[in-house]
């Protein structure tokens, strides 16, 4: 009986050692860019691939992405550290950085201001960070570190809310960040209440065809194949009802990208698109969706490297996102995902509210008009 465990363990630890090792080709560092195809993500058609083009239309904004920092984990800000060093050296390439979510491991005081000291290297003016289940505390803490989160956020933010969910901006983009206001250690709750803030906010963003960026700890359900990336424990995604109402409300706009980390999945692409029929960018009724890998914990397929995100420019006619390790500084030419969008528009272009008209005052009772 013995005998025939250890050979059922030995070929489940080969399979995933060949599927791993298969999906996780670390390209070498040549010193120059030669991206040899790009991973064509419009409406999640699986494995289509093409070479990679110069963009058309006028660049609007550039991105770094990172995700699930886990500071407190083992050797968590070893990694991240230096990856947000290079991300502030480069911070003139690049319009701002957006961490999504656990940023620590267990959300304790002594690990939020350890993370904080660590994205405060970044001196560039635009980060917006995001709080995770690991945030709000652990398992039977879970909830218990909300009101700690919080005011790091706030403070690093500057902003004042109590609640979960706010908005900010990047250069007059918006940016609508979403958060569980509940007690559950791995799902989120999204109250209506959220949703018609996301609604609205997104309504004023997305006007004149301006991309928004919705983040969001939790990816949306059947997305980035979530039950295959976090099959055990439920949770890996907002649940099927919230998943419904926050697509109607994005997929009413052209343009909407909807950022988020938890998973752990890694760069993904080419191999779980064949055998799951999924990828950490997708597209989905509209939405561009991307699952940002673990910055600080490391990730269980695809590119597994800790140091692992992505940088996301948007221009007029298309998307791009490049897969990166910012640990070692590597370009990952293999993972470098491209979506179509509907003429997206810079600032610049997008339309001014009308100015405001003052109504007219009635006259007084006895007062008289006369003609100028
Ligand atoms: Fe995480």
């Amino acid at each position: 009986m013995k005998k025939i465990t250890a050979v059922i363990l030995a070929v489940i630890l080969a399979l995933f050692t060949a599927v791993t090792a298969f999906a996780a080709p670390l390209p070498q560092d040549t010193g120059a860019r030669a991206i040899p195809n790009v991973m064509v993500a419009d409406e999640f058609r699986a494995a289509d691939t093409a070479a990679y083009t110069q963009a058309q239309g006028e660049k609007i904004i550039t991105l770094d992405l990172v995700s699930d920092t886990h500071i407190g984990a083992s050797n968590a800000s070893s990694y991240v550290r230096p990856c947000i060093e290079r991300i502030n050296a480069e911070k003139d390439q690049t319009d701002g950085v957006i961490v999504a979510g656990d940023l620590t491991q267990s959300g304790y005081e002594d690990e939020f201001s350890d993370a904080y000291a660590i994205l405060r290297g970044y001196t560039g003016e635009n980060m917006v960070t995001v709080n995770g289940n690991h945030d709000y505390g652990r398992w039977t803490q879970s909830g218990k570190m909300r009101p700690v989160a919080i005011k790091y956020r706030n403070e690093f933010m500057g902003i004042t809310t109590q609640k979960d969910y706010y908005s900010t901006d990047i250069n007059g983009y918006k940016v609508v960040v979403m958060g569980s206001e509940g007690n559950r250690p791995n799902s989120a709750d999204i109250s209506d209440e959220q949703l018609d803030f996301v609604r609205a906010e997104v309504a004023e963003g997305a006007r004149g065809g301006k991309p928004v960026f919705v983040v969001c700890h939790w990816p949306m359900r059947n997305t980035h194949c979530e039950r295959i990336s976090w099959p055990i424990i439920p949770g890996g995604a907002l649940d099927s009802a919230t998943t419904r109402k926050l697509q109607n409300i994005l997929s009413q706009y052209d343009n909407i990208f909807y950022i988020s980390g938890h998973l752990h999945a890694g760069l993904n692409g080419r191999l779980t698109r064949r055998l799951f029929g999924g990828c950490c960018v997708e597209q989905r009724n509209g939405i561009t969706c991307i699952n940002v890998p673990s910055l600080g914990k490391g990730n269980h397929l695809g590119v597994r490297a800790k140091g692992t995100g992505m940088r996301l420019t948007v221009y007029g006619d298309k998307a791009v996102v490049e897969g990166r390790n910012y640990y070692t500084g590597e370009w990952l030419d293999n993972y470098v995902y491209e979506v179509s969008l509907k003429g997206a528009s810079p600032v610049s272009a997008a339309p001014e509210l009308p100015d405001a008209v003052e109504p007219e005052s009635p006259a007084l009772p006895g007062e008289e008009k006369t003609a100028a």
